[in-house]
């Protein structure tokens, strides 16, 4: 497709993108990912989300979210560690932010005038980041919180969060169009889900995803994949390799899950534990 900005990915173009894992390797070697998802009575977002980066291959995931909701994720999830914030949602950044390696945040954290105010802070924490569901609809709502996106970042929109970033389009190349513009604007990389998801580059070059199936239209898929390309993109991997090898894998983990419990009975919560057992065929 030589003279076109669009590309078709394929497991091989995956696969020469992996990460070696050094057999001496230790967890400092892997990187930290924070996740900074959910709010009172939508803690199962940061539930999902931490799953899918504990299948990462990160050494360490913490997840910031309001602290009575901690026992929830740590039930769950006993190998992340938890930073509590005093509110019922994201009102203030974690301890020494510098320490994480990359920051996913968005799925499940609502729109409170507080939770803006600590996202606007968050990205000023000069790591690089993640962004999606309601950390997305407050940039949109807000142009001046825009320009504080770190260079780099990945942004992650299902079709009504683009929209909200972008306006209506008209056709397909349309929509390409503004996502270029978005993408450019920001310089960052802009994931449009759905099926056979778009990852759009800064320089305008788009990337179509084959994995994956209807089965995964389901409240909190959107979850497990942003928990996942953060950790990959805090175990080390660029950004643009982070965001096509998250969505890769994320879409095969839905066609394994599929395999078992078919489009109809398979939900988000089975996801991550699929994203293992492509590892395992790849190791
Ligand atoms: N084929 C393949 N993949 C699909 C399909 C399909 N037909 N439909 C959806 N998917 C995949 C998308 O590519 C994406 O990775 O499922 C995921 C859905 O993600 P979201 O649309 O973000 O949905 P989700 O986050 O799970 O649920 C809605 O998002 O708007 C936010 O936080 C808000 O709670 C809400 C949540
Ligand atoms: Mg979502």
């Amino acid at each position: 497709q030589v003279g076109t900005p669009y590309f078709y990915v394929d497991e091989e173009l995956i696969r020469k993108m992996l990460l070696p894992r050094p057999r001496f390797g230790h967890k400092g070697c892997f990187g930290h990912a924070l996740l900074v998802c959910g709010s009172e009575g939508m803690v199962g977002a940061a539930v999902l989300a931490a799953g899918a980066a504990l299948r990462s291959g990160c050494g360490l995931v913490t997840v910031h979210l309001p602290r009575e909701e901690r026992v929830a994720l740590q039930a769950n999830h006993p190998a992340a560690m938890v930073s509590g914030d005093e509110q019922p949602c994201f009102s203030h950044l974690p301890q020494q932010p510098q320490r994480f390696t990359a920051i996913g945040v968005g799925p499940g954290l609502g729109q409170r005038l507080q939770t803006a105010r600590a996202l606007e802070a968050l990205l000023q924490c000069g790591r690089p980041m993640v962004i999606d569901a309601d950390a997305l609809n407050l940039l949109a709502a807000d142009p001046g919180l825009q320009e504080l996106v770190p260079a780099g970042s990945i942004l992650t929109p299902h079709p009504g969060e683009l929209r909200r970033l972008v306006g209506e389009w008209e056709d397909d190349a349309d929509r390409n169009e503004r996502v270029r513009q978005l993408a450019r604007r920001l310089s960052a990389y802009v994931v449009v889900k759905g099926a056979h998801t778009m990852v759009c580059t800064p320089e305008g070059i788009c990337y179509f995803n084959p994995t994956g199936n209807a089965g995964m239209a389901k409240g909190g898929s959107g979850d497990v994949l942003t928990g996942l390309i953060t950790g990959l993109l805090a175990r080390g991997y660029p950004p643009l390799p982070a965001a096509l090898v998250g969505v890769y894998l994320h879409g095969k983990a839905g066609d394994k899950a599929t395999q078992y419990y078919g489009q109809e009975g398979v939900n988000a919560g089975d996801l991550a534990d699929f994203i293992g057992e492509t590892w395992a065929e790849w190791e």
